[in-house]
């Protein structure tokens, strides 16, 4: 059988053990012929193949990015798209498609699913918020960055008696802001899930200053926003493709720290460099064991379904569960944030 292959919207560190468990699985259990396309849904949209051997996937386990290349486009979304998709999935006469993404490309391969198109996924994001799976890959390896990120702004957060912003990643959900602050030990961590009251904010710090400390750390998800009718008035900005301004929300907050407080103020943001590198050991296996799963299933016939990890298991969930669902950080984690603080 020829299975087409794509990697979709933002890199993450592990996608490359997620394609080489395909082609060597594929290949070797299987026999068939997989079929790579470059830059996403674009590539399949455009026709831009890539073959894809054992020869391809060499020494590809431990590095970051997606050797097919990635980009945010969604065919149902744009004119024609879908029909150039069809097109091109015949003319290389592929059977099968395994796409590996995050929220947007799996409700692209949801909508080309529902066009008859045999379509396996595999979730993929650093904001561990696609529904259905306990972890996506690259979750891990953005921890570990943050983490080391929380550490290391500790040191220099005391020396200087500051209150230190932590800007991570996280449009919908808060998953890296609230294990990196946990983990790194941050005095507030303001994640999507509870809109933050900027008064309960500053009362903490100077409290906490008056009383036992000189400096704190807040980490804050992207996505973080301020609670309705609260002193602080906030329009979340978003980019062209509905991603968040980065650092908008958190130099918004440190102004506002500054002001309110009088606390010498700084700002960190994180971004991409959370995205890159070397995925963590715990991000190869898991990107191996759903890309294994990805082609066994499509070897035994499945379709429109995603390959999910559930506590120890490996399962398959059916796409139209997990459409327009974000996981988001349960109450009980959030809790042991604050408790911690
Ligand atoms: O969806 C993953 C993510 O890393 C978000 O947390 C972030 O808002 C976005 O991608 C950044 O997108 P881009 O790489 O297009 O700037």
């Amino acid at each position: 059988m020829r299975v087409g292959l794509l990697t979709g919207g933002g890199d993450v560190p592990g996608l490359n053990a997620a394609i080489r468990a395909v082609v060597k699985r594929g290949e070797g259990e299987h026999g068939h012929t997989i079929v790579g396309f470059r830059h996403g849904w674009r590539g399949l949209a455009d026709g831009d193949v890539m073959p894809l051997t054992r020869s391809h996937i060499r020494n590809v386990l431990p590095t970051g990015g997606t050797l097919l290349g990635t980009a945010r486009y969604h065919p149902h979304a744009d004119d024609g798209g879908l029909d150039a998709v069809r097109a091109t999935l015949e003319e290389e006469r592929i059977e099968a498609l395994i796409c590996i993404g995050g929220d947007g490309t799996l409700h692209a391969a949801s909508k080309v699913a529902e066009s008859g198109v045999r379509i396996v996924a595999v979730p993929k994001t650093i904001d561990n918020d696609v529904w259905g799976t306990d972890r996506s890959i690259g979750f891990d390896t953005a921890v570990n960055i943050a983490t080391e990120a929380v550490d290391r702004i500790h040191t220099t957060a005391e020396s200087h008696n500051r209150v230190m912003i932590v800007e991570v990643m996280g449009r919908h959900a808060g998953w890296i802001a609230t294990t990196a602050g946990i983990a790194g030990g941050a005095e507030l961590v303001l994640a999507p899930e509870e809109p933050f009251d900027i008064d309960r904010v500053v009362r903490f710090l100077q409290h906490r200053h008056r009383a036992h400390a000189s400096f704190s750390i807040i980490v804050v998800a992207e996505g973080a926003v301020p609670l309705e009718g609260s002193s602080m008035q906030y329009e979340t900005q978003l980019g062209p493709f509905g991603e968040i301004v980065a650092g908008a929300i958190s130099e918004r907050l440190g102004a506002e720290i500054a002001d309110r407080t009088g606390f010498d103020t700084r700002v960190t943001i994180l971004g991409h460099v959370q995205r890159g590198g070397t995925p963590t050991p715990a991000d190869r296996i898991l990107g191996s064991r759903l890309g294994v799963a990805a082609i066994d299933a499509v070897s035994a016939g499945e379709s429109g379904v995603m390959t999910a990890l559930r506590g120890d298991d490996v399962v398959l969930v059916p796409l139209t569960d997990i459409a327009g669902k974000v996981k988001q950080v349960p109450a009980e984690m959030l809790e042991v944030a604050r408790a911690l603080a």
